[in-house]
């Protein structure tokens, strides 16, 4: 690692744009499962089944089945030292921007401030009926949890469902734009913490590739990208790479 990682320490220190693309694998170590490694959620829950958006359509209580457990695991997880790696290299003006894939809120706990949420972000419900938006703090989450009651739209009653992106929905419009032009200034990629098998978010680093952006993906597993995309591959748990990458940069 140490090779690789003064490398990328290196290659971060002369660029003049770095974005982050962030993934289920930063949030492990805060206690949130991954959707495909061993143990990971789409072993419990077939996402055909419990993910997509005609599922949700069709039987909004079986969903809520799987969004209990996902609600449940969020709000419980504190961020890590991957996710306060990066809030630090924001602060140090390294990282312009994190584009997550995840929904749980951390990096903005860790306090990272531009953040571009691609999946959305759990702690909001939407009404697919009327449209009405509300913050998860408006409902007793603890209670919807241990009665295992989704909860129901204020106006029309309807069973809400978290503002996240199901598979079969669009990329929210403002994310896509965002993410699309931070990738085209980007001059090198932070890929951390995710397979690379769901697009469009899969299609990111492709994006910075075209403008010759350096690729550093950080994994405890190379990925779909790792062999034909990534320049610097920083093996490891995101929870101690990342903090050795900051570490490194501000001693050098
Ligand atoms: N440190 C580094 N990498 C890790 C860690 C860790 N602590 N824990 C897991 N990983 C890696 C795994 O090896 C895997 O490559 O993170 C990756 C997680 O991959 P997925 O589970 O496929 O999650 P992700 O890539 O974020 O999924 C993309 O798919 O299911 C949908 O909408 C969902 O946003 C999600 C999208």
């Amino acid at each position: 690692m140490d090779i690789k990682i003064s490398k990328a320490v290196e290659i971060i220190q002369s660029a003049s744009h770095v974005i982050a693309l962030t993934g289920a694998g930063i949030s492990t170590e805060s206690g949130i499962p991954d959707f495909r490694s061993h143990g990971g959620l789409w072993e419990k829950y077939d996402p055909a089944e419990f993910a997509t958006i005609d599922a949700f359509y069709s039987n909004p209580g079986k969903v809520w089945e799987m969004l209990f457990d996902m609600v449940d695991l969020t709000r419980n997880a504190r961020p890590n030292p991957g996710h306060t790696a990066l809030a630090e290299l924001e602060n140090m003006n390294i990282l312009k921007c994190i584009i997550t894939q995840n929904i749980d809120n951390l990096h903005q706990e860790a306090g990272s401030t531009n953040v571009i949420e691609y999946h959305g972000n759990v702690s909001r419900f939407e009404c697919l009926q009327c449209g009405a938006v509300y913050e998860g703090r408006e409902f007793e989450i603890e209670k919807i949890i241990r009665e295992r009651i989704p909860p129901l739209c204020r106006s029309c009653r309807a069973i809400l469902k978290p503002k996240v992106v199901f598979f079969g929905e669009m990329i929210p419009r403002d994310a896509t734009i965002r993410s699309q032009q931070a990738a085209q200034m980007a001059d090198v990629v932070l890929f951390i913490g995710t397979s690379a098998v769901v697009y469009p978010a899969a299609g990111i680093p492709h994006i910075a590739k075209q403008n010759n952006a350096t690729i550093i993906e950080f994994n405890k597993e190379a990925t779909g990208l790792t062999s034909y995309a990534t320049d610097i591959f920083i093996n490891g748990l995101a929870g101690t790479t990342l903090p050795e990458l900051v570490r490194l940069i501000k001693t050098s």
